[in-house]
């Protein structure tokens, strides 16, 4: 082995599930231990890597080699990338692919890409041979601090996004931080929100420590890591308490509800990035928990300040291309949430880091505040 298996400054993330439980590893440059990783986590297996054709031109060399040092045989699967990928054929060609390669039940699927990748090979990892394991290895921001961890993978369907698909952890995430170098300004911003989402839900301090890194954050510097981490702890202790998303798990929605309005209002496409629209759902989950009397006037401009700063959009006229009219809104929110007599659940806020599950807004409430803040 030429490659240590713990490089320095690699932090590690326990998401405790039982027999369902996996390490995190957080770090830069670890992409070069992926092999030694693989090799030691099943000896002898084999490996399928899936990913994108942007991120295959960066690094599927990288990770290739990694393999095959350690003598780890692998075999390729390269998707488009795009949110189109996530889909019933691009799911038939990863699993026939897998199949084709004569990848068994002991072998691993390497998901090497950012959230769309991830969701995609980790169901096809689910349903394949009923059941093959999945190594996460996220390389976009929002994949690092969310969809990576806790097991949610599948595609969309022409009812909805991510409406079919399966829960299925994986047996280890390896987050090399480095990657993230080549990603677009805009998407690892778009990442952000989900970041600053960690600290609003119930982390104070975490917010606070935000506010006067976030230009480390963005430089990759130690902070960046740090933040990473962080996130994976927070999601991987919500995950350990309600894997299945009966109760706590659904704050990790705050800004959600809104803000996939929006993405769909503007038919998910590059108008409007998924954690753009998360900034924006957040600052509205703010705005309208301040119109319920639930939260102070200081601590919604704190908020949308923030967001504002590293310049995520918290107004809907910061959003690009014609504006959804609130009919149009309403009618998507309503699709989104369970609807129980008139009454929608959103996540609100009582102020910053002390998020909470309500189930019974009057959709008339969101309404009038929408239209608001459409103005
Ligand atoms: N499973 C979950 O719990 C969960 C949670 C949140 C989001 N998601 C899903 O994640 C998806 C969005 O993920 P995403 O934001 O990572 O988008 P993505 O996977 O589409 O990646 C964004 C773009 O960046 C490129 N890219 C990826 N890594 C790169 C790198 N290191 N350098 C240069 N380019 C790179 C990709 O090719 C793509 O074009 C959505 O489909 C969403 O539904 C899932
Ligand atoms: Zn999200």
């Amino acid at each position: 082995m030429t490659v240590p298996l713990h490089t320095p400054g690699e932090m590690i993330v326990r998401v405790d599930l039982a027999e369902r439980s996996y390490d995190i590893v957080i770090g830069r440059d670890l992409l070069s231990s992926l092999g030694p990783r693989v090799a030691a986590l099943r000896a002898g297996a084999a490996a399928a890597i899936v990913t994108d054709a942007t991120v295959a031109g960066h690094y599927l060399a990288a990770a290739e080699d990694s393999l095959a040092q350690a003598g780890v045989r692998a075999v390729r699967v390269v998707v488009p990338p795009g949110e189109a990928t996530k889909s019933w054929s691009a799911l038939e060609r990863v699993c026939d692919a897998l199949l084709a390669a004569n990848i068994e039940r002991r072998d691993l699927v390497i998901a090497l890409g950012g959230g769309v990748v991830g969701d995609l090979a980790g169901f096809a990892a689910a349903i394949t041979r009923r059941g093959l394991d999945v190594v996460q290895v996220p390389t976009t921001l929002l994949a690092q601090v969310d969809s990576s961890v806790g097991g949610k993978t599948g595609i969309n369907s022409a009812f909805g996004k991510n409406l079919v698909g399966a829960f299925h952890q994986p047996v280890a995430v390896v987050a090399d931080t480095a990657l993230l170098d080549t990603l677009a300004p805009r998407e690892f911003r778009a990442g952000y929100a989900e970041v600053v989402k960690y600290g609003l839900i119930n982390d104070a301090g975490f917010f606070a420590w935000l506010e006067s890194n976030a230009g480390d954050i963005f430089a990759g510097g130690p902070a960046r890591d740090h933040a990473i981490a962080v996130s994976c702890r927070a999601k991987a202790a919500i995950v350990a308490r309600d894997e299945r998303e009966t109760g706590e798990r659904q704050l990790l929605n705050l800004g959600h509800t809104f803000g996939h309005a929006f993405e769909a209002a503007a038919g998910f496409s590059d108008r409007l990035l998924h954690g753009e629209a998360v900034g924006l759902g957040i600052a509205l989950a703010f705005g309208f928990s301040q119109r319920l009397g639930l939260v102070a006037a200081a601590e919604v401009e704190r908020v949308t300040a923030h967001l504002g700063t590293v310049g995520l959009p918290v107004r809907p006229s910061e959003v690009r291309g014609r504006p959804p009219s609130i009919d149009e809104l309403m009618a998507l929110i309503g699709q989104d949430k369970k609807v129980k007599r008139g009454k929608l659940t959103f996540i609100l806020a009582r102020g910053i880091g002390k998020s909470f599950v309500a189930s019974d807004i009057d959709a008339n409430e969101v309404r009038a505040f929408l239209t608001e803040s459409l103005d």
